[in-house]
């Protein structure tokens, strides 16, 4: 079993580069499959949710080639399959994009329930609702998802949940819809614009990505050739930005965009750090025990509940009381009884966790339950006095690239045993 061992009291210091976003990635991935043709992919990070999606399209007919670690050109101008390997496709959340793309492209596809961080009940009847309005028959059998349309006619769609995966599955599954998809009450996050910007550059019209209504108007086809960058992951950057102020620390996060991440400088500010806007970097240091604060947690440009772990750590130190609800998912405080273990003096109940602020952290064996809650306890450990071991941190490999060496180069001690 691989783990982190932590000596935490370094103050974060120096630069680090943010890689491509995961969120934007998985689902640009499969997007692929709508174009007929072979188009190169990069500042793809390198993660293991990656690798796995790129098995995935293998396995459905695409040919990948790895130009280096961070750039693939896929031809997916013949797809032999449509039934997605269930033990891969139930394993991770993002394989429901599987389904808006290849309805598109082949009208039909069999792919496992979506897996994922355990957070609670994650449905996904928004995203059914969506394809069925659209003209699909959608069947849930033993685990399965059958999805089958013969014609895909656009239409207005209102989300009742403001929903990620939904926005961006509905928007794959109507690139070829006949007419005219609206979809009302849309996700706005970064990730959302970056999928309309890649199938905008295949060719795709798409418009309004990034506000709450969202209009594709179907085309006929798009480009059999192309290339697109990622954007930068808006939630790796918020973590160093907050292992900053948690570590007392200066860092310059390279390669991300700061109107991103405006929402958690905002309560960087408030809670006592300071963040400087350099361009396409961002500066953040901090020089006190952080001030207490109320967060909740909210769909974007609303403080990230990706983010949510990360600032919990924050406020396990920070003078004063603090209050954090968690708005979008019902089980993501789990990482509140590991920080428990490290002294921490949290109580979390429901979907609200009350942090009575401690002086200090110490090591101690903690489990990451979660992608988020692995990257928390990273920085729970380097706050601390003494060691940390951090177990379970396959789920962190599925969304960070290198996280030991980034952290490394900032000063952290920080080693993977494996
Ligand atoms: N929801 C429904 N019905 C649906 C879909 C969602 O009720 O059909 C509810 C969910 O239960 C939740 C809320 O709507 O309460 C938002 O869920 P959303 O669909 O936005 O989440 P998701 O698409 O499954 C993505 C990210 C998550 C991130 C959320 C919220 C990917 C692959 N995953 O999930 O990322 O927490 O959006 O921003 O993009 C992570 O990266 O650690 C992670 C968990």
């Amino acid at each position: 079993m691989n783990k982190l061992v932590i000596n935490g009291g370094t103050k974060l210091k120096g630069n680090v580069f943010i890689s491509g976003a995961k969120n934007a990635a998985v689902a640009i991935l499969p997007a692929t499959l709508l174009i007929k043709g072979v188009c190169t992919i990069n500042n793809l990070p390198n993660i293991s949710d990656v690798k796995i999606i790129c098995n995935i399209l293998k396995e459905l007919g695409a040919k990948i080639t790895w130009n280096n670690e961070h750039e693939i050109t896929i031809d997916t101008s013949s797809i032999s399959c449509t039934t997605a390997p269930l033990d891969m496709t139930s394993k991770f959340r993002a394989s429901y994009y599987l389904i808006g793309s290849m309805l598109g492209r082949c009208g039909e596809i069999e792919v496992g329930l979506p897996g994922g961080c355990n957070l609670g009940a994650r449905p996904i009847d928004q995203h059914i609702k969506g394809f069925e309005a659209l003209g699909a028959k959608v069947e849930l059998n033993q685990g399965k998802i059958l999805a089958k349309a013969k014609k895909l006619i656009g239409t207005s769609i209102y989300m009742d949940v403001v929903s990620v995966g939904a926005t961006i599955n509905i928007m794959l599954a109507s690139v070829f819809a006949e007419g005219t998809t609206t979809i009302d009450n849309a996700a706005k996050e970064p990730h959302i614009v970056d999928v309309a910007n890649f199938l905008n550059t295949m060719g795709a019209d798409i418009r309004g990505a990034g506000t709450d209504v969202i209009k594709i108007n179907g085309v006929k086809s798009l480009k059999s050739s192309g290339s697109y960058t990622v954007v930068p992951d808006q939630i790796e950057a918020g973590t160093f930005m907050l292992a900053a102020v948690a570590t007392k620390g200066d860092i310059i996060i390279h390669n991300c965009i700061p109107e991103h991440l405006d929402c958690i400088t905002a309560k960087i500010i408030e809670i006592g750090g300071n963040v400087e806007d350099l361009g396409d970097s961002i500066r953040v240091w901090c020089n006190k025990r952080p001030n207490k604060a109320t967060v909740k947690t909210l769909p974007y440009p609303g403080f990230p509940t990706d983010m949510q772990p990360q600032m919990g750590v924050v406020l396990s130190i920070a003078d004063g009381t603090s209050i954090i609800n968690e708005s979008i998912w019902e089980s993501r405080f789990q990482y509140t009884e590991e920080l428990n273990k490290m002294g921490a003096c949290i109580t979390a109940q429901g979907k609200t966790a009350i942090f009575e602020g401690v002086k200090e952290l110490f090591g101690a064996p903690v489990y990451a339950s979660d992608l988020r809650a692995g990257a928390a306890l990273i920085i729970a450990g380097l706050v601390a006095n003494g060691q940390t071991e951090l177990y379970n941190i396959e789920h962190i490999d599925r969304g960070y690239e290198n996280i030991e060496e980034k952290f490394k180069a900032l000063g952290a001690n920080i080693q993977r045993i494996s």
